[in-house]
């Protein structure tokens, strides 16, 4: 049986979901493969922040109504450090844009309504994907499904298989450059069953290390600290965990956090990291499986996002007329935003974490010189504002 396709997805991520979305949406056939199950999809807790443009998109995609009805809005953020808190104006800095507060699991799900509804293919549970003359106009991804080895041709290939992937190891030896740096902390994350303490974000500076007061919902509190990288759960009773938020989001006068059953927990390393170019012949990377953001600007999700909307455009191009420009530059476009978002990150993890091998206190002392700046000066303060909300789009300068 020929087996075919004109875009090959692998990967069933933000990434991958939204390209396949978009491309349907242009009358575009795919094929997503996931390695997961559904299940494991669909409740693997990440990131959850939406950048205004990612809550566009997903809407004008047609997936945004239960977004709509259940995503919090934030007009602002909190930075807290010294015993005090304060509020970044978000929506008042950037000319009224803001920030949807919605789960990542949650956009997935939505996602793959959309997908099982539009008739279009998305298998999970596919093991030992290979891919197949990248290099040619006619590469293939072969994968084995239910016991059965398929071999799917494509026009092009989406490597949306996130960091652990298999997509950019397919990339011949020296065609690509990787740019990478590790942190020397790591965060551990949890999902607790308490109503948030506050209705907005909460990034906190201490001396005991970072913290993070995020939500997933009225009633669910999300929360973050930092924690030595590779750090094992095991030593993070709950108790403890309460304990280590409280002492670092302390405020001079009094703060207590909602306390509820802790429901989740794990923990995330820390790293930024590019591969480029982003694109080899026929295969076309995109989101986490070419470059990885440390969580701090909240921007992982939003990256990968902006990524297949240029691909997705690009390949409609291609498709209706031949022109392959936007293919070709298809790196070069999205590298634009990805170091762009690579500083920032860099940036506000670099202000809000203990920096563990600061013997004479000298960095504490700049980040401490570079939050009062941000919370006193309004063009400081709206630097952030526009990172964090993220821009329409990041040119070259002219
Ligand atoms: P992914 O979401 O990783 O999707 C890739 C998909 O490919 C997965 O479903 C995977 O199972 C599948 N896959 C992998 N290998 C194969 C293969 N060989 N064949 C087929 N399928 C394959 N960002 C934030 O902004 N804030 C956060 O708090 C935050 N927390 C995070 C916590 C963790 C543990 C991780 C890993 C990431 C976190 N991120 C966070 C980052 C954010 O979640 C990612 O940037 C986002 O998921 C990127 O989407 P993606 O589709 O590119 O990749
Ligand atoms: C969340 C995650 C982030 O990385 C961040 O910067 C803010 C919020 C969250 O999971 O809610």
């Amino acid at each position: 049986m020929i087996y075919r396709t004109q875009v090959g997805i692998v990967g069933a991520g933000p990434a991958g979901l939204v390209l396949g979305h978009l491309l349907h949406l242009e009358g575009i056939d795919s094929v997503v493969l996931e390695a997961r199950d559904r299940e494991y999809v669909e409740q693997r807790v990440r990131a959850g922040v939406l950048e205004q443009n990612t809550v566009n998109l997903l809407d004008e995609m047609g997936v945004g109504e239960r977004m709509k009805r259940e995503g919090l809005v934030h007009e602002g953020l909190e930075l807290r450090f010294g015993g005090r808190g304060h509020r970044i104006d978000l929506a008042g800095l950037t000319g009224g844009r803001s920030i949807t507060v919605y789960g990542q699991q949650e956009v997935v799900k939505d996602l793959i309504a959309a997908r099982l509804e539009a008739g279009r293919e998305l298998l999970f549970e596919v093991e030992d994907v290979e891919l197949e003359g990248v290099d040619t106009e006619a590469p293939a991804v072969a994968f084995t499904h239910g016991g059965e080895r398929r071999r799917l041709s494509c026009d092009v290939v989406a490597g949306c298989d996130g960091f652990h992937g298999v997509c950019r190891d397919a990339v011949p030896e020296g065609a690509l450059t990787h740019h990478e740096r590790e942190y020397p902390f790591g965060w551990l994350g949890v999902l607790a069953e308490a109503e948030p303490s506050s209705d907005e974000l909460i990034y906190t500076h201490h001396d005991r290390g970072f913290a993070l007061h995020s939500m997933r919902s009225p009633s669910i509190t999300r929360l973050y600290l930092q924690c030595p990288p590779g750090e094992d759960v095991g030593e993070w009773p709950d108790d403890r965990i309460w304990e280590e938020l409280n002492t670092r989001m302390e405020l001079a006068e009094g703060f207590s956090l909602h306390e509820g059953p802790i429901i989740e927990k794990g923990v995330t390393p820390m790293r930024s990291f590019v591969a480029e170019p982003m694109q080899h012949g026929r295969l076309f990377l995109a989101g986490d499986a070419v470059h990885i953001v440390p969580p701090t600007g909240a921007k992982g999700l939003n990256l990968a996002v902006a990524d297949v909307r240029v691909l997705s455009r690009a390949l409609a191009r291609w498709y209706d007329s031949g022109d392959e420009s936007g293919l070709e530059s298809y790196s070069e476009t999205c590298l634009r935003r990805v170091w762009r978002t690579q500083y920032f990150s860099w940036w506000m993890t670099s202000m809000l974490h203990r920096l563990p091998d600061d013997r004479d206190g000298f960095q504490a002392r700049l980040q401490r010189a570079q939050l009062d700046y941000v919370c006193s000066s309004e063009s400081a303060a709206r630097t952030l504002a526009e990172n964090y909300v993220g821009f329409d789009s990041v040119e070259a300068p002219g």
